[in-house]
């Protein structure tokens, strides 16, 4: 069989039967919690400052177009998620639909993207420790430069390292959150962020929206950066993914076929209300341009509102948090490694699971290694974007799968539809990639030469050694 042909059974994308069955135990409200916890993060917490500084008062547009966009791959995410309930998310997807070629390209993709957010993520956390910890009296600074290597500014950011080794160290221990603990920290970001509201609203001032499009509606090149609603929204949709942390729970799901798709879609229908919410609150409560540039821009309105003790509540709350969030990637790259390296697409070895602890403690640790680099080396504007990119290619990928899986196999049984697949599908294929689009150049640089770095390898190795290629030679 031929690498361009080669497609995985769907069957064998469900969850095997038998002693290491987990348990069905998350019906459709732990879902949302789950959805909820992955996606709340820095990206409303953090990076809603860089997305007002891009769009001005328009910021509002560019999450309802980034929602939009996300909402239609969502739909098309649950679909799958549904009829293919197992580990791997758009990769494993890809591999049924459009085969082994593309499935790599996608595999290759998702680490970037993995990888990507839990430095970003990292980054958001480490802007709100260190305001924390700077009205406690300890002055750490969040980054320290060091220098400068082939025109980027090399940077140490200490808190961003100490987060992702102690996230990554609960995870070699086999810390896998209870979904009560998620429960109650998911609770407590969307409590923080009512607070954030309810203060903020006796200040809302209509006029502070007047231009409310001062660098315009599309994408503006600006250097090698862009601005505008369109380059904003491009960044903002970092804070609206996370929903496919749910399609990871399928084995656990007690309905997949009704709750999958109720977690997915549910999530992101709450998070898009309170993005919207919160983004509204803040340019109306504070001139967009003096928090552009603050790495806690939600505690930093709050604080110079005149309430220093909600301030200090709410960096509580996205410091005791947003960790969740890195947990959740962290924890995704590790299955999407391992379910690459059992396919053969990547050295089986990385596979390997610790004999005591029962983690993969070798492929958690590089993977933490890499993002502690990542986060002293960009910006979170610049980490988020890349993080972008990698996941737009991986949503374009899911929703042509659902269209070529409705026109190849259109009898299967399918627990959840998309609905309006032939519309919804195209409009986040096409959203996706004006998105993509959207990025400056340095981003799509960093994305491509990823990516010419990902297709040799698979030539060298995957295309040769997958479980599939050596089915097909026996
Ligand atoms: N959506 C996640 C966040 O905002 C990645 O942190």
């Amino acid at each position: 069989m031929a690498f361009w042909n080669r497609l995985k059974p769907i069957e064998a994308a469900h969850a095997p039967e038998g002693p290491h069955t987990l348990k069905r135990t998350l019906s459709w409200p732990h879902l949302i919690a789950l959805g909820v916890g992955a996606i709340v993060g820095a990206g409303i917490y953090a990076l809603i400052g860089q997305g007002a500084g891009m769009a001005g008062p328009g910021v509002i547009l560019s999450f309802a177009i980034a929602g939009v966009v996300c909402a239609c791959a969502a739909l098309c995410y649950a679909e799958l998620a549904a009829m293919m309930p197992a580990s791997g998310s758009a990769y494993t997807y890809s591999y049924a639909a459009l085969g082994e070629l593309i499935a790599w390209i996608v595999g290759w993709a998702l680490i970037l993207e993995y990888t990507v957010v839990v430095s970003a993520v990292a980054v958001g956390w480490s802007g709100y420790a260190a305001g924390f910890l700077n009205g406690a009296g300890v002055a750490i600074p969040q980054t320290l430069p060091f220098g400068e290597l082939g025109g980027f500014q090399l940077h140490f950011n200490p808190l961003a390292v100490f987060i992702i080794f102690a996230v990554a160290g609960l995870l070699v221990l086999g810390t896998r959150e209870s979904a009560n603990v998620n429960a109650v920290l998911v609770a407590l970001k969307i409590a923080a962020l009512i607070l954030f509201l309810v203060l903020t609203l006796p200040h809302f001032d209509a006029a502070r929206f007047e231009p409310f499009a001062p660098f315009g509606y599309g994408a503006t090149r600006v250097g090698d950066g862009n601005v505008g609603i369109m380059a904003a929204a491009a960044i903002m949709f970092f804070a609206f993914y996370g929903f496919d942390a749910v399609s990871t729970a399928a084995e656990e799901a007690k309905n997949p076929s009704r709750d999958l798709a109720i977690g997915i879609v549910g999530s992101m229908i709450v998070c898009t209300i309170l993005y919207m919410l919160v983004g509204a609150a803040a340019v109306g409560a504070m001139n967009f341009q003096d928090f552009a540039a603050s790495g806690e821009p939600i505690a930093l309105i709050v604080r110079s509102l005149g309430y220093p003790q909600a301030a200090a509540i709410i960096g509580a709350a996205a410091i005791i948090a947003i960790p969740t969030v890195i947990l959740a990637f962290l924890y995704g790259q590790s299955r999407i490694f391992f379910v690459m390296a059992r396919d053969g697409l990547l050295p089986r070895s990385w596979a390997h699971v610790h004999s005591k602890l029962g983690t993969p403690v070798f492929i958690t640790l590089f993977t933490a290694v890499v993002c502690s680099a990542l986060a002293g080396l960009l910006t979170l504007g610049e980490i988020a974007a890349l993080a972008n990119a990698g996941t737009l290619a991986a949503f374009v990928a899911v929703a042509v799968s659902v269209l070529v899986l409705r026109a190849r196999d259109p009898g299967r049984a399918r627990p959840f539809r998309t609905p309006l697949a032939w519309i919804v599908a195209p409009l986040a294929i096409l959203g996706c990639l004006y998105l993509f689009s959207s990025l400056s150049l340095t981003t799509m640089r960093l994305f491509f030469i990823w990516m010419a770095i990902g297709l040799p390898l698979y030539f060298l190795w995957g295309a040769w050694r997958s479980t599939l290629a050596k089915t097909a030679a026996h």
